[in-house]
């Protein structure tokens, strides 16, 4: 079996989940998140690479590694979805290469607030997965799978 690479990367604030508004979030931290994928890569012959940071110009440049590596991508841009021009044009860079990029979120973004209606990853994304807690990351990693 070919093991494929899959970088899971996680925007702003998803380093508090756990104790960030657990209503919305739920309860798992996002080591938890991590453990699950790992798992769920592995058992789908993935070899996941799962990170996390708060600053923009370190996930551009992540997703410039994921590209120049040509992993597929899974990411939940967080806030930086609603706003981030240069997050747009590098995820971009991973369709036009040829690569899948799936974003996700663990909430559902278009029930909330009017600004998360907006997302500026969405018209470069191989697709969207929103609304179903850390089985978001499971659904992602399973369409690639596909
Ligand atoms: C989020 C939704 C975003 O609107 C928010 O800014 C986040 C998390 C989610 O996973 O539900 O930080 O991406």
């Amino acid at each position: 079996m070919t093991v494929s690479l899959v970088y899971v990367l996680n925007g702003p604030n998803l380093n508090r989940l756990g104790s960030r508004e657990p209503e919305i979030y739920g309860s798992q931290t996002l080591q938890d998140v991590a453990d699950l994928v790992s798992r769920e890569g592995d058992s789908l012959g993935m070899t996941v690479d799962f990170r996390q940071t708060n600053d923009e110009a370190v996930l551009v440049g992540w997703i410039h590694e994921a590209v120049d590596r040509r992993a597929d991508v899974v990411l939940n841009p967080a806030a930086f979805t609603h706003y981030s021009y240069s997050l747009r044009d590098a995820c971009a860079l991973v369709t036009t290469s040829g690569a899948k990029l799936i974003e996700i979120h663990l909430s559902n973004p278009a029930t909330r607030e009017q600004f998360r209606h907006t997302s500026v990853i969405a018209g470069v994304a191989t697709g969207t997965i929103a609304g179903f807690g850390s089985v978001s990351y499971l659904l992602a990693l399973h369409a690639l799978a596909c």
